[in-house]
């Protein structure tokens, strides 16, 4: 894959913006890179303002709507939240401001979550902002399903700081889903992985789930949920060999795009190439 400062120039590709607080959100445009390469793609990581999990609905939506203005102005065709937090707590505002087609992460989640449960009961896991916002019980209650959602604010800086299989992440794990997996829930068959550093964690948590659990990550669901949109936006006049080409990504970061490089190859899993820093006046 190769990176370009021209993006989206030269090129009748669609491009895709994808927004997210920080690194997190590279597990979703993972998922976009294996179902659509024939998108280039611009990543916004707002990694000097992150956590956004622990943040009010006010501030986040303000940071989300810069973000999404940025990405706008770069070229994206399309926006995807992958932010969990920030498609919670500001999904609508976001695509009144935006100017291009949104799409967030909460309803791909509930519709795959929708998909997986047998018994209708769900637990979802997410940030503090996420779980108190209910947008996750919201979405699972209009498709019919019990939802019970928990806030597990330690796991955020445990995966960043790699302890993806450490024995005091799977032990602090074990306590936050010993709490959701209990009294009503303890027979809930489907388990939302509500937060964008969660799939790191995906071997560890199927350890401290019950064994009849499936885990269900909204990154896949919302790379289907993009394509499908895609296609009203891909101009019929793009050949065969342009959507052959590899995607170009381009990578904005508001915080050091050493650190953006380092931590974002773990959640990305290739090497990150092209980051530049962003300056966002308050
Ligand atoms: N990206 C956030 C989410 O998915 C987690 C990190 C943060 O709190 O900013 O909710």
């Amino acid at each position: 894959m190769s990176a370009d400062h021209s993006l989206g120039a030269r090129s009748r590709r669609p491009t895709i913006g994808v927004f997210d607080s920080g690194f997190g959100g590279l597990t979703v445009l993972k998922a976009l890179l294996e179902l659509i390469p024939g998108a280039d793609y611009a990543y916004f990581g707002d990694t000097a303002r992150l956590p956004y999990g622990s943040k009010s609905v006010e501030t986040v939506a303000r940071y989300a709507v810069e973000a999404a203005h940025y990405l706008e102005s770069h070229g994206a065709q399309m926006l995807v939240i992958a932010c969990n937090t920030a498609t919670a707590l500001a999904l609508d505002r976001i695509t009144a401001a935006a100017h291009v087609p949104v799409v967030g992460v909460i309803e791909p989640g509930a519709e795959a979550a929708a998909a997986a449960t047998k018994n209708q009961k769900i637990v979802v896991i997410g940030t503090e902002a996420t779980v108190s916002s209910h947008a996750y019980r919201k979405a699972l209650e209009a498709r019919g399903l019990h939802a019970r959602e928990k806030a597990c604010p330690l796991l955020v800086p445990l995966v960043e700081e790699g302890w993806v299989e450490h024995s005091v992440t799977e032990q602090v794990a074990r306590i936050y889903l010993g709490e959701a997996f209990a009294d009503g829930f303890r027979e809930a068959d489907t388990l939302v992985l509500g937060c964008t550093h969660y799939p790191l964690l995906k071997p560890l948590l199927h350890r401290v789930t019950p064994g009849h659990v499936s885990i269900v990550d909204s990154a896949e669901s919302t790379a289907r949920a993009v394509a499908s949109r895609l296609q009203q936006l891909v101009p019929a006049t793009v050949d065969a060999e342009e959507r052959r080409a590899l995607p170009r990504l381009k990578f904005f970061a508001t915080d050091s795009v050493e650190k953006f490089r380092r931590l974002g190859e773990r959640f990305l899993g290739h090497p990150i190439e092209d980051v530049q820093h962003v300056d966002l006046k308050e």
